[in-house]
C-alpha cells in the first residue's frame, strides 16, 4: 500500500508539472461538452478502442485480451436468455457495438439504443443499416419519454451513468420503461472511498481522473446504492470486478507513461496544439490503475429490477 501511495504521488508531481491541476478539477462537464469529449477523442478511441466498445476488458485471466471486451455484453445476454427477452434497451450506446452484438446473436429480438447527438453515434447508425432489430436512436438518457412505458425487460447501461449529474432522474426513467419482472443493469466505476476519508493528495488524483474523462464526479459506491433503494430497486445481483479490469487500465497506463517520458518543458509546448479535451484523457489513463489499486476507484456490475 506504501509503494502505491508513494507511485500515486509521483505521478501527480509529474502530472503538475505539465497541466494547471487547478483549473481542471474546477471544470463541470455538460451534456454538450460530453458529447464533444466523445467527438474530439473519436479517433484516439478508433486508435485505443477494440473494435467499437468503448469501455474496459473484464479480464478473468489476468491478463488483457481484446475478447475481455465482450464481457460486459456476455453478461447481459445471460438475462437475455434467462428472461425470455422481447425488448432491450441499451442507454448510451457509443458506438453501438454491444448492441450489435447481442442483436446479431437474437434476431427475434428487438434491441433500442439511446445516445447523444454529436458524439460518436454515427458508428452506431451504420452497423444499424446491417441490421433489421437494432434501432439507436439520438437523444439524452435523462429522457426517455419518446419509448413506452412497461416495455422492456432488460435495460442495460456500461461506463456511462457516470456521466450523469442527476442519477435518480435517469433511474426514474429506467423504472417507467422497465417490465415488472424486467431488469437494469449497470456496469461502471465509483470512488471506493468516501471523499472525507482520502488524503489531499487521493482526492486530487480522483477529481483529476475524473475530469479528465468528462464525469463530474463518480458516486462513492455505497452512496449510490443508496440512491438505488431510495429509486424504488432492489439488488438482484452485484459483482464487484474491480481487480479484472486492472488488466486493461495497465495498457492505459503504459500508453499514458510514453507521454510522461518527454520532458515537462517540451510536453507544455506539445499540448497547446492538441485540444485540452483529448491531452487531459491522458491524465485519467495515468492515474487510474493507481487509484484501482488503492481501491480509491471501483468497477462493479449490479442487477436491479423494481421494488413494488
Ligand atoms: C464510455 S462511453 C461507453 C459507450 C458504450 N456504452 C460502450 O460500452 O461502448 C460513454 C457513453 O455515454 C454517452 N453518454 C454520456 N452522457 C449521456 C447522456 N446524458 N445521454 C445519453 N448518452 C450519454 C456518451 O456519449 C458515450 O457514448
Amino acid at each position: 500500500m506504501k509503494k502505491l501511495q508513494e507511485e500515486l504521488i509521483f505521478k501527480l508531481k509529474q502530472v503538475q508539472k505539465v497541466f494547471d491541476t487547478n483549473t481542471i478539477i474546477h471544470t463541470q462537464p455538460t451534456i454538450t461538452s460530453i458529447a464533444n469529449y466523445y467527438k474530439t477523442n473519436k479517433l484516439a478511441y478508433s486508435f485505443f478502442a477494440n473494435k467499437d466498445f468503448i469501455h474496459v476488458g473484464i479480464s478473468k485471466n489476468k491478463k488483457y485480451s481484446n475478447k475481455d471486451l465482450l464481457e460486459q455484453a456476455k453478461f447481459v445476454d445471460k438475462y437475455i436468455k434467462r428472461l425470455k427477452t422481447k425488448q432491450v434497451l441499451e442507454l448510451a450506446t457509443g458506438r453501438g457495438a454491444n448492441s450489435e452484438y447481442l442483436a446479431k446473436k437474437h434476431p427475434n429480438i428487438n434491441f433500442e439504443a439511446v445516445d447523444l447527438p454529436n458524439g460518436q453515434i454515427d458508428f452506431a447508425f451504420s452497423k444499424a443499416k446491417k441490421l433489421k432489430n437494432f434501432h439507436p436512436k439520438e437523444g439524452d438518457y435523462h429522457d426517455l419519454s419518446n419509448y413506452s412505458k412497461n416495455t422492456f425487460d432488460v435495460i442495460f447501461i456500461i461506463e456511462a451513468l457516470c456521466h450523469s449529474t442527476n442519477k435518480k432522474q435517469v433511474l426514474r426513467e429506467v423504472r417507467k420503461l422497465l417490465k415488472n419482472n424486467g431488469v437494469f443493469i449497470i456496469f461502471d466505476g465509483y470512488r471506493g472511498k468516501r471523499e472525507d476519508m482520502m488524503t489531499k493528495e487521493e482526492l486530487l488524483a480522483i477529481k483529476l481522473t475524473e475530469k479528465g474523462m468528462a464525469v463530474p464526479n463518480f458516486d462513492y459506491y455505497d452512496d449510490f446504492k443508496n440512491k438505488l433503494l431510495k429509486s424504488k430497486f432492489k439488488i438482484l445481483e452485484e459483482q464487484d470486478v474491480s481487480l479484472l479490469i486492472i488488466p486493461t487500465l495497465k495498457k492505459f497506463e503504459s500508453q499514458a507513461r510514453l507521454y510522461f517520458k518527454i520532458p515537462p518543458s517540451l510536453l507544455r509546448i506539445i499540448n497547446r496544439f492538441f485540444s485540452p479535451i483529448f491531452i487531459r484523457n491522458i491524465i485519467s489513463g495515468y492515474l487510474l490503475a493507481t487509484l484501482e489499486k488503492l481501491q480509491l476507484s471501483k468497477y462493479t456490475i449490479l442487477v436491479v429490477s423494481k421494488k413494488n
